[in-house]
């Protein structure tokens, strides 16, 4: 590689990373992505050299670098991404970003396998192209992105056709885990033994059936995950295809990938981690404690003190009147009810009448990351509005009027007071130290993790029961007749 094209690889490696960054804002999320892409094709151009004079055919590099089949390979890409971006409801941005993610994966297992099987192909096939004898060097990141890239993919699309509510609820069977830590001791071993032994047919059987095992795991890792930890799991996964990538790169020497790979590995892994945190549950809880399958958790209101006091629309109107701050708590009935409208539609109301709003964002609100960031930039409800969990707490006691719309995990007190519950110690939102709180929801059903809510029997709440868009399109009316 000359020294220009090295040089010019460490600008797109630069461009990733200001791409990223950049995403870490919503004011800059699009100029992150316009970086990040444009990266991606100054990356693109500088690999690309013409198949090399007569020894273009699929085992050579003509495949690897032609010129024809990368802008094919671009503008179809492009075709479909366009498409796909511009017609993607929001509510269905999770399944997106899984299927991508998963063809991500299964891309970069493909490009190991190639090679693997480039190189472990006996003769004639491969009688001109590299030499028999491969080094583990080259063959473990082979094996790796292969493993990795195609346990993405498989495990990618069942966390797609969940998201798509084709089987919510966790798939389980007694001994799962068992059977699961078995396949991948048989997937480890397989790739051990083709380390040393990667030529000849043997090696390419063993190949074959280590791909459809890592396949196959992809599927029965995900299976027993319930849809609503989804989000996790396709942060994870993410973070695989990222190794994978980055894997591929050591296999083939393309620095770009590396470093590509890389930074999606190393995001993925911080961002699940910090999900994680956010619920307070070990990523293996995740993985491995079929949270939300029957018995996980119950509800009942038994043993909770205090009664519900259901409130009409113009009575909370009443109450916003005479309010000087409301904080808006919004949750994932909020995305199921497509609120955000009505919501901004009211606060701006309430601007008008000089009372300070503000929502407070819990990391976890809704199913995946920034979600109620995304619905509520969609409704162009001001960046400055939106004040993040630890920020916001210290101050509710000060707040008059909390209006929890469509939360329910997020604000259960329980995860202060009960060491017992499934979700004691995962940090909330102090709706409850608020003077009075209106909370939104259409019963007493409980939310993701399947627990009584405290906060909705407390002296200071209020229930306005109801769809959210309906009851904010009442509150809407009464503030606007007050
Ligand atoms: P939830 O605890 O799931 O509660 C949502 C509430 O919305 C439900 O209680 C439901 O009550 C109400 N709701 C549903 N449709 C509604 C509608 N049309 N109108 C009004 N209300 C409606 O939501 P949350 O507070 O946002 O908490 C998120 C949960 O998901 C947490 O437990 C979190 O750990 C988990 N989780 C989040 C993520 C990410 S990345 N965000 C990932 C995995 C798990 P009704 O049925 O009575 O209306």
């Amino acid at each position: 590689m000359s020294s220009t094209i090295a040089l010019i690889l460490i600008g797109v490696a630069v461009l990733f990373i200001l791409g990223i960054k950049f995403l870490s804002s919503p004011k800059t999320a699009r100029l992150g992505n316009l970086v990040a892409a444009a990266g991606m094709l100054i990356g693109l151009m500088v690999l690309c050299k013409p198949a090399e004079a007569g020894g273009a055919n699929i085992w050579t590099q003509g495949w690897t670098f032609n010129y024809t089949l990368i802008v094919i390979g671009t503008v179809v890409g492009l075709i479909i991404g366009a498409l796909g971006a511009y017609s993607v409801k929001m509510t269905a941005m999770p399944q997106m970003v899984a299927l991508f993610n998963g063809l991500g994966g299964g891309a970069a297992a493909l490009v190991a396998s190639l090679e693997f099987l480039k190189d472990a192909q006996p003769a004639p096939i491969a009688a001109d192209a590299l030499p028999h004898s491969v080094g583990a060097a080259i063959t473990v990141p082979m094996l790796f992105a292969t493993l990795i890239g195609s346990l993405s993919f498989a495990g990618s699309i069942i966390a797609y056709l969940k998201l798509e509510g084709k089987f919510e609820k966790p798939m389980t069977f007694p001994g799962q885990n068992i059977l699961n830590g078995l396949i991948l001791l048989v997937i480890v071993g397989l790739c051990g033994w083709l380390t040393f032994n990667a030529t000849g047919h043997n090696a390419v059987a063993a190949f074959i059936v280590m791909f459809s095992l890592a396949l196959f795991f992809g599927i029965a890792m995900v299976m027993p995950i319930g849809g609503a930890d989804m989000p996790v799991v396709i942060s994870l996964l993410n973070s695989f295809t990222g190794l994978a990538v980055a894997a591929d790169g050591f296999a083939i020497n393309n620095n770009a990938m590396i470093v590509a790979g890389t930074l999606v590995g190393s995001s993925g892994t911080l961002l699940t981690l910090l999900m994680c945190k956010a619920m307070n549950r070990p990523v293996t809880n995740v993985l491995f404690g079929a949270f939300g399958s029957s018995g996980s958790a119950q509800a009942g209101a038994a043993g909770v003190a205090g009664t519900v006091k259901p409130i009409q629309a113009d009575e909370v109107a009443l109450l916003l009147a005479y309010a000087q701050r409301v904080v808006v708590v919004p949750g994932y009935g909020m995305a199921v009810a497509q609120a955000q409208h009505s919501v901004r539609e009211l606060t701006e109301e309430l601007g008008k009448r000089g009372i300070e709003v503000q929502f407070a964002i819990h990391p976890v609100a809704g199913r995946m990351p920034g979600h109620m960031n995304v619905l509520l930039a969609e409704a162009n409800v001001p960046y400055d509005q939106l004040i993040e969990m630890e920020h916001i707490n210290p101050s509710m006691d000060r707040v008059d009027v909390c209006l929890v719309i469509g939360a329910n995990d997020v604000v259960n007190p329980a995860a202060r007071e009960e060491k017992t519950s499934p979700i004691y110690g995962m940090p909330i939102i102090d709706a409850d130290h608020c003077k009075t709180v209106i909370v939104m929801k259409r019963s007493m059903a409980a939310g993701f993790a399947g627990i009584e809510n405290h906060l909705f029997y407390k002296d200071n709440t209020r229930m306005l029961f109801g769809d959210a868009k309906n009851s904010l399109q009442a509150l809407v009316a009464a503030v606007k007749a007050s």
